[in-house]
């Protein structure tokens, strides 16, 4: 009889750079599904996908430096017992300016993504700085978020 094969161990970090550009962003949403859905976690990837598409515009919009690129980082997030409890998404980008969440009212015709990234998350979203140049934005997607 044939050995079983190992177990594959899973990453728990899938790091990735994209170079500026919009059509970037539906790539990395491809990604993180693909991701989520080896992690066993499709559940998941309707929520991420509007959070990490909220992040990773505002980082194509907002950090224009030249030559520079987005990076995304896929977290996954265990509870103290090791059971899988959610992502951790972070999106990386070259500017020092934070994110700045707004309340629009029903005429403002910008200032909503952040306030969806909030309510998606439940709050559980901020920045940080980075190694190198400019801020990461996190966000925490959960089953109950
Ligand atoms: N990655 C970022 N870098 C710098 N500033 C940002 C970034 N993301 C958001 N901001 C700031 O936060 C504001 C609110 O973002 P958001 O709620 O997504 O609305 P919108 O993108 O429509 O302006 C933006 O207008 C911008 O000033
Ligand atoms: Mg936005």
């Amino acid at each position: 009889m044939a050995a079983a094969a190992p177990a594959q161990p899973l990453d728990q970090t899938v790091v990735s750079r994209w170079p500026s550009a919009a059509r970037h962003v539906p790539e990395a949403r491809h990604h993180l599904r693909a991701t989520l859905s080896r992690w066993g976690q499709l559940e998941l990837a309707d929520a991420a996908c509007v959070v990490l598409s909220e992040l990773m515009t505002n980082s194509l919009k907002y950090a224009k430096e030249r030559g520079r690129h987005i990076e995304t980082r896929f977290v996954r997030l265990r509870d103290s017992t090791g059971r899988p409890a959610g992502l951790r998404l972070e999106v990386h980008d070259a500017d020092r300016a934070h994110p700045v969440l707004h309340s629009p009212t029903p005429d403002s015709e910008s200032g909503r993504g952040l306030p969806l990234v909030d309510a998606i998350t439940a709050g559980r979203w901020g920045t940080a700085s980075r190694d190198g140049i400019g801020k990461l934005v996190w966000a925490e997607i959960t089953d109950c978020a």
